[in-house]
């Protein structure tokens, strides 16, 4: 069978992919512990010996801080290369395109195991994937939002606090702005439980590079995908 290379996804999206999933990691790992440090059963230390050996409140506080810089600086990195190259805009629906509508019914079909994955059109990025990364995105800002303005209330005149204090009453408190921060976190960790559970499911079917392309930046395809003027620039 004849297959065509195709370069998809730039240096920097790889860049922000990959710092971006050990930013969440950490965040994840960290922030559960905030929430609640008796989630792994009662194996931590004594409050005096915690302090004794480093492993404190505030060192996992302190990491889950620089790994929320991090993000930060991560999703402002990834709107900037966005605004420059076209390749990078594929988390833009193209709600208004008959093919947009054809992959949607295609991928139900091929996720429902109605219809073969072979089968039908090629795609750069399925209908789903276009549609949820959106919103991961919206969620990725919704947990910066959240994040810094409670980061931000331990100085209420300062920086973090003017740019986002305003969700805290929006959300009807800080406990609840505690809550929101939490179920969003899990969302985003179901996220992308699902979404490693798909890039594998697409690469041992079609065996198409899914699985690498993160890292090389190319997926192989037996026939031309029909949104492949998107990833012209
Ligand atoms: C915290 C975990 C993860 C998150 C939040 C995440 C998030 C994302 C997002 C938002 C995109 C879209 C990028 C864009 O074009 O803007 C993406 C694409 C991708 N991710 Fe992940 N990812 C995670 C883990 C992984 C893992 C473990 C793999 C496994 C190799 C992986 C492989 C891929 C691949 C292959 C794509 C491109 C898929 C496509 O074209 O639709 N990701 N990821
Ligand atoms: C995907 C990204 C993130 C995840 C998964 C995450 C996860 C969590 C979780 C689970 C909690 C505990 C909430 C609770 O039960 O009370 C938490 C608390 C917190 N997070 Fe995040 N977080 C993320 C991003 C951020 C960012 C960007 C910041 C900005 C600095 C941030 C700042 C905070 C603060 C200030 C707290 C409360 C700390 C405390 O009460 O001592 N988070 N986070």
């Amino acid at each position: 069978m004849e297959t065509k290379r195709f370069y998809i996804f730039s240096p920097g999206l790889r860049l922000w992919h990959w710092v971006n999933f050990f930013a969440i990691l950490a965040l994840f790992i960290t922030g559960l512990y905030i929430g609640n440090p008796f989630f792994l059963g009662p194996i931590g230390y004594e409050a005096t010996y915690a302090y004794d050996k480093g492993i404190t409140m505030d060192l996992i506080r302190k990491i889950h801080f620089v790994a929320g810089y991090v993000f930060l600086s991560g999703f402002i990195f990834r709107v900037i290369i966005a605004l420059f190259s076209k390749r990078d805009r594929l988390i833009i629906p193209p709600f208004w395109r008959r093919d947009y509508w054809i992959g949607l019914k295609e991928i139900t079909l091929k996720y429902s195991l109605i219809m073969r994955d072979k089968e039908g059109n090629e795609y750069i990025r399925n209908a789903y994937a276009r549609s949820v990364y959106p919103l991961i995105y919206l969620l990725f800002l919704f947990m910066i939002i959240t994040g810094f303005a409670m980061y931000g209330m331990s100085n209420p005149g300062g920086l973090w606090a003017s740019l986002f204090g305003w969700i805290i009453p929006l959300l009807g408190g800080e406990f609840m702005t505690h809550m929101w921060h939490h179920w969003i976190a899990w969302i985003i960790i179901i996220f992308a439980i699902l979404h490693f559970y798909l890039v594998v499911r697409e690469e041992l079917i079609k065996q198409n590079g899914e699985l690498t392309s993160m890292f090389t930046g190319y997926k192989v395809f037996e026939k031309e995908p029909v949104d492949i003027e998107d990833i012209k620039e």
